[in-house]
Formats: C-alpha cells, structure tokens, sequence
C-alpha cells in the first residue's frame, strides 16, 4: 500500500480474509515472549508454579482484556489513541482517556528498543546453526555473540530496518501477506522441536519441572512476573490488539477470536517449553540460566540432531520471522496515528519512530558487553530495566486502565453492540471479568509487590 491509500486506512480499509485477523493478532501475540522469554522466566522463576499463575493470568486477566482492546478498537475504526477518545466522548466521559493510548505508543517504543536486540541474535543464530563453529560449545558461542557490540549492533540494525519497511508497506500489504503463510509454517517446526526433545532430550524431566508446582519458590515477585509475560505475552496493554481490532471486519466474533489468540499463543508457549526444557536437562545446563537459555540449548540440540544444520538455520529464521509480526505490532499503533492525525507520512512515521526504538536499542546492545555492570532501575542492567519497566509496569497498567475503562466508564450499550453475536451470557461474564476481577487482581498483585 502506498501512502496515498493508506491514509484511508482507519475509515474503511479491514483484513481481507476470515482468518486474517487471528493470523495477524496471532501474528502480534506469538514472537520472542513464546519462545524465548517464556522458557527463560519459567527457568528463573522455579517452573511448574510459575506456569500456572501464568496460565491463570492468560485466562482470568489476559483473555477479558483483549476482548476490551478489540472491542475498543474495532467501534471507532481509529488508531488507539484516537480510539480510546472516542469510546470515551461517546459515553460521556473526559477525552483524557486518550492517555491510555499514548502511554501504549511510549511502551510500544521502549519494548521495541530492547525487542529488536534479541530478535537481532536470532536472526544472527540463522547463520551460526548453518555453519556452526567445531569445538566452540553453545553457551560459548552465546558469549562470543553477545560480547561484540559491532555486532550485535549490525543484526539490531537489520532488523530495525526490516520493522520500518513492512510498516511502510502498510497493514494489508506487508502484515497479512506475511502472517498467512508463515506462522502454520513456525507451529509446524516447532512440533519438530518437540519431537526432538522426545527422543533426544530427558522429557519426563522436562514434562515434571514445566508442570509440577512447586510453591515453595513462589514469592510476591513471581506472580508480577508472571502476569507481565501473560501481558507480553499476548501483545495487551499498550495498544497493539487495540490498533489490530481497529481492522478487524464488522461479522466476526470478538469472543471466538480472542480465545482462538490466547489459545495459539498458550500454546506455542508451552510447546517452546517442551522443546526446551528436555534439552536443557539431557545436557546438564542451568533452566535457570536467563536470556540465552533458548539460543544456548537449542544449539546444542541442533548441532546433534540429525539434518540440524536443515533445521536449525530453518527454527531461526521462523523465530526471527514470528519476532518481525510481533514487531510490527509494537510499532503500528503509533504509525497508525501520526497517519491518521496526517502528521506525517507512513513511512516518516515509520523511520522517525523505528529509529527512536534503535537508539535506544543501544543501551541494550552494550548491556551484554560494556555496560554489562551498569545498573539502571535497581540492581539491573539496561536491558533487564526495559524489560522490567514495560512487563511489570507500563503493561499491567495500562491493561488494567483499559480494564477499568471498560468496566466501569465505557456505556454498556457500546460494548454490547461490539458483542452482539456473542452469547449474552458469556457477555455478563466477560463484564464481571472485566470490572472486578482484572483489575483487583492486578492491584492485588502490584501490592503485594510493594508490600513484601
Ligand atoms: N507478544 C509479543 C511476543 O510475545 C510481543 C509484543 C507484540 C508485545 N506487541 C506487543 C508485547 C504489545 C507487549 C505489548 O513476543
């Protein structure tokens, strides 16, 4: 789409196909939260209890909010900002709600910075599993990686700059075409995955610390985590399902996809899980080994698996492709606004906001390597205080503005027109949800965390 159409973008332009709204938040929702830092928290965290207060919070705080952003999103047809305005004017509430939405565009900026980086080792990782380095085990190859600045810089680059041009190219053009063909290509390598870890990893050892609790490592922290990554994981709080939903054509049902979303994204995190932690056990690393768990086991596993060197390059380059629909939805919303307010153009937006995201990319670049002691927010690094900022701060709050938002200050009526074929029933539950449970449990959490 060039920029001369894409301006019509939020009046009339919607995804073409059925399924394209579910590829495409599919798309959003299912990136590097999945594979790469569901297994790692799930490792830090102590497993089993942490996957299930996580999946809890997919279902209890995760799946009524997402409903709300699409909702929202889809009545005003508007980027988020615009769109929490107008819900709000319509039910006769301050248009400073829009606030909500700027806060998203401000996360969607700060995740980006620090996405782009992990998403440039991967696409880095193409090319090492193709021709991996004899003698150099994994984990010090994740060394060698992530100790050059140069170059992790290029790989951050490169993928900054493949971010700015498919935005560029607009929704239809760049997002849809993209997501049809590849996200049942990365479930099926992912299966693959799994398999491997069947015959080639200790799986009742991997099955037992995903899925058995063991609440004896649970504290206050744990369960912020946990309801950050649900957050992450599903792409909610800042906008991003919001701006999708703003596509999303008049006759489908709000309630089936959101449950279809939350249900593929569950699970190619608990696949990533299962092709993981196997390995990890069978070779004797550490599950809690933090942010280069998934590269250093998954080398490993490739560099013995028979035609690894087939299906490692192909995992990575799938990774990096889920990373880049993932991406791109960190960044519409706000493109989608400088559009729509004709600010500027799409790809100006598109170049201004995408190199913003990589300066301060930077920071996590050098976080690895010569900043590696320097502490930001606490005792943590740049890149962990980013990580931390967006999934235990900016998200949950924002969710649970939107939460409140749609519980308490959004008519009624509004929200019951966007649902309207959905059973009234399940609308009087989604309402409960979306009033008392969200939002208590989210400050119940924030509190409890404050407290202990
Ligand atoms: N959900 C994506 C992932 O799991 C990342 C992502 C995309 C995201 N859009 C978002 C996270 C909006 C938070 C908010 O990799």
């Amino acid at each position: 789409m060039n920029g001369n159409t894409s301006s019509k973008v939020n009046e009339t332009v919607s995804w073409v196909g059925k399924w394209t709204f579910v590829l495409a938040a599919a798309g959003s929702a299912v990136g590097l939260g999945n594979i790469w830092g569901f297994p790692y928290k799930a490792g830090t965290e102590g497993g089993g209890a942490f996957v299930l207060i996580y999946l809890i919070c997919i279902l209890v705080v995760g799946l009524p909010i997402m409903m709300a952003e699409i909702m929202i999103g889809r009545r005003a047809r508007k980027s988020p900002v615009n769109a929490m305005k107008t819900a709000a004017l319509d039910s006769g509430q301050t248009s400073k709600w829009q606030a909500v939405g700027w806060g998203g565009l401000i996360s969607g900026i700060l995740i980006l910075s620090f996405y782009s980086v992990i998403a440039g080792i991967c696409l880095n990782y193409i090319l090492i599993a193709a021709f991996p380095t004899p003698d150099v085990s994994s984990l010090e190859q994740f060394n060698i990686v992530t100790s050059s600045p140069s170059r992790l810089m290029l790989w951050h680059s490169i993928f900054i700059a493949l971010n700015i041009m498919i935005i560029s190219a607009g929704v239809i053009g760049g997002i849809e075409r993209m997501v049809r063909l590849l996200m049942p290509m990365l479930f099926i390598l992912m299966m693959v995955m799994v398999i491997n870890a069947m015959i080639n990893g200790d799986f009742v050892r991997g099955l037992n610390f995903l899925f058995a609790p063991d609440f004896s490592e649970v504290d206050a922290t744990t369960f912020l985590r946990a309801m950050g990554q649900a957050f992450f994981s599903l792409s909610l709080g800042m906008g991003s399902i919001m701006c999708y939903g703003s596509y999303m054509p008049q006759d489908e049902n709000i309630f089936k996809t959101s449950l279809t979303v939350a249900g593929l994204d569950t699970l190619i995190a608990i696949l990533a899980g299962l092709a993981i932690f196997p390995i990890i056990f069978a070779y004797g690393l550490e599950p809690g080994a933090g942010p280069g768990l998934v590269f250093v086991s998954l080398l490993s596993a490739f560099v013995d698996m028979p035609f690894g060197n087939i299906v490692g390059p192909a995992f990575f380059a799938l990774l990096s492709i889920a990373a880049l629909s993932s991406a791109i939805s960190l960044l519409e919303p706000s493109v989608a606004y400088f559009e729509e307010e004709k600010i500027v153009s799409r790809f100006s937006a598109a170049l201004t906001l995408g190199l913003f995201a990589w300066v301060i990319g930077i920071g996590s670049v050098l976080s690895f390597n010569d900043w590696s002691d320097v502490s930001i927010i606490g005792d943590l690094n740049f890149l962990d205080s980013m990580d931390y900022l967006a999934n235990q701060f900016l998200m949950p709050i924002g969710g649970m503005m939107v939460a409140i938002f749609a519980g308490w200050f959004l008519k009624p009526d509004l929200a019951l027109d966007e649902f309207s074929d959905i059973h009234f029933t399940i609308f009087k539950i989604w309402r409960f949800f979306i009033k008392f449970i969200s939002p208590v449990l989210v400050t119940a959490v924030f509190v409890y965390q404050l407290v202990s």
